[in-house]
C-alpha cells in the first residue's frame, strides 16, 4: 500500500472514530472531561441569580419593546426534571411567571395529577423569555439571542430529563426540523448547542411531547401525553 493511501485511510479511521465518540457521548453511555462548549456562551461562569438579573434588563431583541415582564423560570434549581415551553404569553408576560394560563394549569394538572409531584419540585422555561406579540412564532434570531439563557440554566441545573413541549422547545433543543409527532414517544439525545456536561454528569435525557396549549385544542392527544410523561416517571425511577 503507498503512503497516500495509508494516510487516507487514516483520516477515514480518525474521522469514524471521533464520529463514534461524538454518539456515545451524545447518548450518554460514555463520559468526558473534556465536554467543552463549541464556542463560549456570555454566561459561562453565572450563576442563577446572576443569569436572571441579566436577564430582567436583557435588550438584546426588540421583544423587550414589549414586554411586561422577563419570564425567566421557576422551580427547584437542583431539579431532576426540567419543562422547556416556548415562550411565555399574555398571563405570563403580566404574572412574569412561565406556564400559568390555560395551557400553564394543564401543565400543572400532568406534574400534579399525573407525576404526583409539585410545581416547586421541577423546573419550568421557555425557550424565549419574553412574549412575542400576539403569541407570534418566535423568529430564528430572537431564539439565537435568546438561547443562551436557557443553555445556561441547563447547565446549571442539571437535569436528568428534559421534557421538551411541543415542535418548538424540541426542535431547539435536538436540533431538528422533524414536526413534534414524529419525536414525542421515545427518549433523544439532547443536541444543544454548546451545552457543558460536569464531569461525571450526563447529558440529559430529552423527552418531546405535545404542548399543553396543543391538548387544549385537540384532547384526544392526552394519551400519547400520558404514555410519555410513564417513560419520563420510569426512568427517572431507575437513574
Ligand atoms: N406557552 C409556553 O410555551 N410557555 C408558557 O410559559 C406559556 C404558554
Amino acid at each position: 500500500m503507498d503512503r497516500d493511501s495509508l494516510k487516507k485511510d487514516y483520516i477515514e479511521l480518525v474521522a469514524s472514530v471521533r464520529e463514534y465518540v461524538k454518539e456515545q457521548l451524545q447518548l450518554g453511555f460514555i463520559e468526558s472531561e473534556l465536554s467543552e462548549p463549541e464556542r463560549e456562551s456570555p454566561y459561562a461562569n453565572f450563576d442563577l441569580p446572576t443569569l436572571a438579573t441579566d436577564a430582567a434588563s436583557c435588550t438584546k431583541c426588540p421583544l423587550h419593546e414589549t414586554r411586561n415582564s422577563v419570564v425567566f423560570g421557576v422551580g427547584n434549581t437542583d431539579a431532576d426534571l426540567m419543562f422547556i415551553g416556548e415562550a411565555p404569553g399574555a398571563d405570563e408576560d403580566r404574572q412574569g411567571e412561565p406556564f400559568v394560563g390555560r395551557a400553564g394549569q394543564l401543565l400543572t394538572d400532568i406534574i400534579v395529577k399525573g407525576m404526583k409531584l409539585t410545581r416547586e419540585e421541577v423546573y419550568i422555561a421557555n425557550v424565549l423569555k419574553c412574549r412575542p406579540p400576539g403569541n407570534r412564532n418566535p423568529a430564528p434570531d430572537e431564539v439565537e439571542t435568546c438561547s443562551p439563557y436557557l443553555v445556561r440554566q441547563i447547565e446549571l441545573i442539571q437535569p436528568k430529563v428534559i421534557v421538551a413541549l411541543g415542535s418548538f422547545a424540541a426542535q431547539m433543543i435536538l436540533g431538528t426540523k422533524i414536526g413534534i409527532t414524529k419525536l414525542r414517544g421515545e427518549f433523544h439525545p439532547c443536541n444543544v448547542p454548546g451545552l457543558r456536561v460536569l464531569p461525571h454528569k450526563k447529558p440529559p435525557a430529552i423527552m418531546p411531547t405535545y404542548h399543553p396549549a396543543y391538548l387544549l385544542r385537540n384532547p384526544s392527544a392526552k394519551g400519547d401525553v400520558w404514555e410519555d410523561v410513564k417513560m419520563v416517571l420510569a426512568f427517572l425511577a431507575d437513574v
